[in-house]
């Protein structure tokens, strides 16, 4: 069923006839134009340069806040009460958004509410894991109430509309936005995709506690050349159907009320000015409803990309592309004018996109209820208990226990030595994109284990990118049965602007941790980063490897609830941990080659390098044991059904991921070695075996032909289940 149909009404259009009859055009081009608010006085330098300088380190935390106090949030209030702006980003609060909000409501011509826009990627204020960190749950009640709550503190705050689920397929650790992904699958994230809608928009977009959802970034952002951000992407249109659009197209059928296009090409051509993408395939094929906006400054960037002479030109291509809103380069409100003037564009071009934006402030309710209208529910809403025990819940099943020689679970008794800069410091737990997260919101891990253990001893010994003090590190394991060294990246490695060329632990991390090996006593790695690392090292040496990357305010205490055993490990990677950034991209669905690699001088390998990965994308190891047995397959002519029998064979109850993988053997184009299909989540007693259940539809087994025909070929085809895409039950059947 596609839901943008919730978005058609007659009565809706009808009001919006009306309206639109009434306004100038140059109020028109005001509902296209969204702007950030202006941050005035405070700062010597602009906000963005010194904003940059606190990220780069240059300028302390302490200085920015401090001058960032002293600035004054600026709405521009006069063009709002012009008409000639209809919607704001990157504001939260709702006593100041009230306030903006009775300008264009009472003080503008015809009242137009404003929409408000925000990045809350992984919650507003109670922060939740990062989102490749919780896409590793693969559950999807899950990402569907962590969306829940964090649309209703959003929208306690102000906000009605989020730029998020972020759901472009990741499959180069070196692009710093993997972070703000669900990972490297097509399959999975489409699933995290539908969750996301659902939790954020909620049944009825028009309730005081939903936002309107924005996927982005459309399209194949994350295919960017080398992994540094914003660069050109070449792909082919069979990859792009295949691999990048499917989670739009979920998500578009989800309901999704709007979508912001990506920075990148796609053949040449910028997303923001990419009629194919735009209206062929997200209004025409999709039957998306909903508005577009672009990606900051994107329309005034394609003069930089060479499609535009000048920023006229690129409005006038984006307009006729699609982009319903200008996100705050100012190109539609500088030129669309002049545009209509010369004939460029047409009217009906204009008033299709005030359309499309009213439609979604109609349905959201805004002319009905623009306010919040108990500014108190603000305070009332944020990090209620229920909402910090979802936090600690998605961050303990979002860990991945990646390697595990016996000597995890930690008894409680253990004295413990802990060491590593990020072991205590609660604002890296956040990650990227926590905008209104807050430091002292978190519980950092040395906290999360003291609250267990009375024999927690910490010394830093090494920060994220200084030198290993050996002296501190002998003393304070000295005395300890068990060592835990908490690495990683620092939260301004990952996310938007944050490639990096080699993916190995930053700084002297490594050493750090041959020093700890050194000792003989047991070394667990907390390992606490934004994306893949390359650590084939670290997977050979150390004792025990824990994925925990930034799981949000409840990390501390997630991390102990499964250092300690109270939580059994569940987790499962959703992006490939490649052997050295060389592997990069590095993602377990490849096409076959016509030279598999092997130990042969002529085949596809590296001279210097291996070609496995060390960690597989499904990967994640647990405390007890599964063993899969009786495979059964079924054609029922419109599916394929699977049965398995599960045990838990060992002494502790635990969830276990179930994964179904199938490959065509044979086709007119290459396919990949392996893709996930289906997957099911199944909770064990110990000793306790199940049947579980898994369905591919067979119109879910075709691909895009030479001429982007979907097809589905008949011929034989190969299946896995198991707990992860390398092993499992191998099964065939035939179509
Ligand atoms: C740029 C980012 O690419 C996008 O994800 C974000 O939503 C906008 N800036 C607004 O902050």
């Amino acid at each position: 069923m596609n839901r943008q149909k919730f978005l058609i009404s007659e009565e809706v259009e009808s009001k919006i006839t009306d309206l639109m009859n009434k306004m100038t055009l140059e109020e028109k081009i005001g509902q296209l134009n969204q702007a950030g608010p202006s941050l005035v006085g405070g700062f010597d330098v602009p906000f963005g340069i010194a904003l940059g300088m606190m990220l780069d380190g240059k300028m302390s935390k302490e200085e920015f806040e401090e001058k960032m106090s002293n600035a004054k949030e600026e709405f521009r209030e006069d063009e709002v009460r012009a008409g000639r702006i209809g919607s704001f980003l990157g504001a939260s609060g709702a006593e100041k958004i009230n306030r903006i909000q009775k300008i264009a409501v009472e003080e503008s011509r015809l009242g137009i509410p404003l929409i408000m826009g925000y990045d809350t990627i992984h919650g507003q204020r109670t922060v939740f894991p990062i989102p490749l960190a919780e896409s590793c749950t693969w559950d999807k009640k899950l990402f569907k109430e962590s969306g829940r709550i964090a649309a209703t503190e959003a929208a306690a705050n102000g906000i009605h509309w989020v730029f998020a689920p972020m759901i472009d397929i990741a499959r180069d650790a070196r692009w710093g936005r993997i972070a703000e992904s669900p990972g490297e699958d097509t399959y999975l994230a489409s699933v995290y995709a539908k969750a996301k809608i659902e939790g954020f928009q909620g049944e009825d977009l028009s309730a005081s506690d939903s936002v309107i959802a924005c996927p982005k970034h459309f399209v194949a952002y994350g295919g960017a050349q080398g992994g540094r951000d914003y660069n050109t992407v070449d792909i082919s249109y069979q990859t792009l159907h295949e691999v990048y659009l499917p989670p739009f197209k979920t998500a578009v059928e989800a309901g999704a009320g709007s979508i912001m296009p990506a920075f990148n090409d796609i053949g040449g051509v910028p997303c923001t000015v990419n009629k194919y993408l735009l209206d062929d395939v997200l209004r025409k094929e999709y039957g998306f409803k909903g508005f577009t906006v672009s990606d900051a400054n994107a329309i005034a960037e394609c003069v930089n990309h060479g499609v535009a002479a000048d920023k006229s030109e690129a409005a006038e291509k984006a307009l006729k592309a699609g982009i319903d809103m200008d996100m705050n380069s100012n190109s539609y409100i500088e030129n669309l004018e002049l545009l209509l003037q010369k004939e460029s564009i047409s009217m009906d071009q204009i008033d299709e996109s005030v359309r499309r934006i009213l439609r979604l402030k109609y349905a959201k309710g805004l002319f009905d209820n623009p306010y919040i209208s108990n500014e108190n529910i603000e305070k009332e809403t944020i990090l209620r208990k229920e909402y910090v025990d979802k936090a600690r819940e998605i961050a303990k099943k979002s860990i991945v226990l990646l390697k595990n020689n016996g000597v995890l679970p930690i008894n409680k008794e253990s004295k413990i030595a802990l060491v590593g800069e990020l072991a205590n410091n609660a604002g890296e737990m956040l990650g990227t994109w926590s905008l209104d997260g807050k430091e002292e919101d978190c519980v950092t891990i040395l906290e999360g284990l003291k609250a267990v253990s009375k024999n927690v001893k910490f010394e830093k010994c090494c920060s994220v990118e200084g030198e290993v003090d050996v002296i501190k590190a002998k003393e304070v394991t000295n005395d300890a049965d068990v060592i835990i060294a908490v690495v990683g990246e620092l939260k301004t490695m990952s996310g938007e602007a944050a490639s990096r060329s080699d993916i190995t632990l930053p700084g002297k991390q490594e050493e750090l941790l041959k020093i700890l090996v050194e000792t003989g006593k047991p070394v667990i790695a907390v390992l606490i980063n934004g994306r893949p690392l390359a650590i084939p090292w670290v997977a050979e040496n150390v004792h025990a490897v824990v994925e925990a990357w930034q799981l949000g305010i409840q990390a501390g205490n997630a991390i102990a609830d499964v250092l300690f055993g109270d939580y059994n490990p569940s987790g499962k990677l959703t992006t490939t941990f490649p052997a050295t950034t060389g592997q990069c991209p590095a993602y377990y669905n490849h096409p076959t080659t016509g030279r598999p690699g092997g130990n042969f001088k002529f085949t596809s390998r590296y001279l210097d390098a291996p070609l496995e990965p060390v960690y597989c994308f499904g990967h994640g190891l647990s405390y007890t044991t599964y063993e899969y047995s009786n495979l059964r397959i079924e054609n029922l002519n419109d599916k394929i059904k699977v049965s398995v029998n599960i045990k838990n064979t060992g002494d502790m109850a635990g969830e276990e991921t179930v994964q179904l993988y199938i490959r065509d053997i044979v086709a007119s184009r290459i396919r990949p070695i392996k893709e996930l299909k289906a997957f099911e989540k199944v909770w064990l007693e110990a000793g306790e075996s199940k049947e579980v259940i898994l369905n591919v539809k067979i119109n879910e087994l075709g691909f895009y032909d030479e001429k982007l025909n979907y097809i589905v070929e008949n011929g034989e085809f190969k299946l896995w289940v198991g707990s992860n895409s390398k092993e499992g039950l191998e099964g065939s059947f035939t179509i």
